[in-house]
């Protein structure tokens, strides 16, 4: 086991490469206040949905590191991007020497559960960013538990930084949004679910809406993953009695704390303090 690992309860982490693992952490919290929490934003590094495999596994494998450093024994990749590129490795290869008692989950696995019984159509959508449709997670996870669904992925490599840089409710993301809207659905006009595969995008789901007819369904992970997380906690007793639980939460970011303040405060209404840290 890693030296100064501290083996007291802890919060559970939440990281994602940016914002958009608030959209997770808030649907959590709804079911789960009386945890506490640390999120972790790698926003200095952040898109990772354009960045190699290797890239995305050091950024997260790090990210790991520094929450449980920080006294997490369970962490959600509340990122889809390193769920898919990175959660597999972690999980195998680093966590028997970090601590084999430590547990990371990702967000695919969960919200690929609730498909088969949501679309009627069996034609399911996924967009995403370019490193987790490359992946090919979302069809390969979709079949193996559902082999009569049809998938099709669509990329759409402007939609986080949209979020990032605070564009989300400008008029300039319309452009891209009924861009990768109209793509995927011509790929397979039988398409009557789309899931948002990437944390960020339910900061655009106000736009997504106005661009979709009506009867295509449009899946948000957040609870999805919390229910999840709810179930995993009931079926691992050993893990629950490692997580605190005062209904307190830490935020980090690598970027600027005034930035990331500004924006999470206006997410989850309610005044964020947050501290920034190095990841390096
Ligand atoms: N929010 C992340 C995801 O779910 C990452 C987006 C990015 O950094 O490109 O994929």
């Amino acid at each position: 086991m890693k030296e100064g690992l501290s083996q007291m309860p802890g919060p559970i982490g939440i990281f994602d490469s940016g914002y958009g693992g608030l959209t997770i952490l808030k649907e959590i919290k709804k079911i789960l206040p009386e945890y506490n929490y640390i999120y972790l934003g790698d926003n200095a590094r952040a898109p990772y949905g354009t960045r190699s495999f290797e890239v995305v596994y050091e950024f997260t494998r790090e990210a790991v590191n520094k929450l449980f450093e920080m006294g997490c024994h369970l962490v959600i990749l509340a990122c889809n991007t390193a769920s898919a590129k990175a959660l597999r490795t972690i999980q195998i290869n680093d966590l028997p020497q970090i601590d084999s008692e430590r547990r990371v989950l990702g967000v695919i696995r969960p919200t690929v559960e609730c498909i088969g019984k949501i679309t009627e159509s069996r034609h399911v959508g996924v967009l995403g960013t370019t490193g987790t449709i490359k992946s090919q997670s979302y069809p390969l996870e979709i079949n193996k538990l559902f082999p009569d669904i049809t998938v099709s992925g669509e990329a759409c490599p402007m939609w986080v930084p949209l979020v990032e840089y605070n564009e989300a409710n400008s008029i300039g993301a319309d452009y891209f949004i009924e861009k990768h809207l109209d793509n995927l659905r011509y790929k397979d006009h039988l398409i009557d679910t789309i899931i948002l595969g990437c944390t960020h995008y339910p900061l655009l789901l106000p736009k997504i809406n106005r661009y979709l007819p009506d009867g295509v369904k449009v899946i948000s992970q957040g609870e999805y993953v919390a229910e999840s997380l709810k179930n995993y906690l009931l079926r691992h007793p050993e893990m629950d009695a490692k997580c605190t639980k005062e209904g307190k939460q830490l935020f980090y970011t690598t970027e600027a704390e005034e930035k990331f303040s500004e924006s999470a405060s206006l997410f989850l209404n309610q005044p964020i303090s947050v501290q920034r840290i190095s990841l390096e």
